[in-house]
């Protein structure tokens, strides 16, 4: 299903939590959505299920207009962060259940359910009850009761933000299976990156209501519109210097300089990746003041002057604390003193 938001906008009170957002999803496309807490993510996924009215703007299904249309007639499935199965049901009536309220025929039900509970490896549980299973085996009734309707699309708001990271990781790829089998057109909301980056064809970035950028994982992170999108993609983040450009170079508080290939002029935001930057000989000089050391590589953190400390990735031995170091930057984006990116 094709989905059209336009000039969508949310207000609770004084308080603006949407401003006229508009975009497009594609027909199977998987769209994950990634902001800081409170952003309005929800409330966007909210008001697409129907579970909310927009204070204005339109939302389109494959060209329908469904702004007014209540949640049962939208062909969604939900899975939320707190999928509240059904206690007092086993795993089988949980999956069973919406497939009941839609009057289909119980040899139909039955065929179903153990499909679904053969592709999501609940088949061996069926008739326990939730409170019997562990967390990751309720998060797969959660994604099999909304799976099991065939819905046109899929909401997810935070399905795996109660698993742990193991069960996160695996839950992940069967999310990544399902999409691919049944091309379910998908909006996914989470906090993580990692997930934002493996699952999504294109990624909706909100901050503060709005779109800061929406294109797929790797110009996202090659290519961020924004100086936020550039500290919010990224781990650990890029490192972005404060200071002003003047006659084609930017001049850091920390007293050293770059030459930038730009006419203008102002305060501006140097940014360069931890992993677009090495120690050398030559660079930007400071001393290291932390190491983070995971093996394969470490995170080096240098106090290169005027209050700022960067990091710089690093793959073999890293220098020790108090070193003096320089950094060589391979790759260097530029930011307006608004956050726009320039370079
Ligand atoms: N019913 C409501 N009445 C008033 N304010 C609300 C209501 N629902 C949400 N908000 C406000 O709207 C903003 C966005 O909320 P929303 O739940 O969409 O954020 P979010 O991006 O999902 O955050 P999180 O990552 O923490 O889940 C918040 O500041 C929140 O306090
Ligand atoms: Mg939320």
């Amino acid at each position: 299903m094709r989905i059209e938001v336009r000039e969508l906008s949310k207000v609770f009170g004084d308080f603006v939590v949407l401003s006229g957002l508009s975009f497009e999803i594609g027909d199977g496309e998987f769209i994950v959505v990634l902001g800081p807490s409170g952003c309005g993510k929800t409330t966007l996924l909210r008001i697409i299920a129907g579970l909310e009215r927009p204070t204005s703007g339109t939302i389109l299904f494959d060209g329908k207009d469904v702004t007014h249309l209540p949640p049962a007639k939208r062909d969604i499935g939900m899975v939320f962060q707190n999928y509240a199965l059904y206690p007092h049901m086993t795993v089988y009536e949980n999956l069973a259940f919406p497939l009941r309220l839609k009057k289909v025929p119980k040899d139909e039900i039955d065929r179903r359910v153990k499909e679904i509970a053969t592709l999501l490896k609940i088949d061996r549980h069926l008739h326990k009850r939730p409170r019997q299973l562990s967390g990751g085996q309720r998060q797969r009734v959660a994604l099999g009761r909304a799976l099991i309707k065939r819905p046109k699309l899929f909401l997810f708001d935070e399905p795996l933000s109660n698993l742990d990271a193991n069960l996160r990781t695996e839950m992940r790829a069967e999310i990544g299976r399902l999409h691919r089998e049944f091309k379910t057109t998908s909006l996914y909301v989470t906090h993580d990156q990692v997930e934002a980056m493996s699952l999504a064809d294109r990624i909706l970035i909100l901050n503060r209501g709005r779109i800061e950028q929406f294109a797929d994982p790797l110009t996202v992170y090659n290519e961020p519109a924004t100086a936020f999108v550039a500290s919010f993609v990224g781990s650990p983040p890029m490192n972005l210097v404060e200071g002003v450009v003047e006659e084609g170079k930017f001049r850091s508080p920390g007293g050293w300089w770059v030459a930038v290939d730009t006419d203008y002029r102002g305060k501006a935001l140097l940014g360069f990746r931890p992993e677009g930057a090495k120690l050398r000989e030559k660079g930007i000089r400071g001393s290291v003041v932390h190491r983070e050391i995971f093996g394969h590589e470490s995170i080096v953190y240098v106090d290169i002057g005027g209050g700022i400390t960067v990091s710089v990735k690093h793959y073999s031995l890293p220098p020790s604390i108090g070193e003096n170091v320089a950094i060589w930057v391979d790759r260097y984006y530029l930011f307006d003193g608004e956050g726009k990116r320039l370079l």
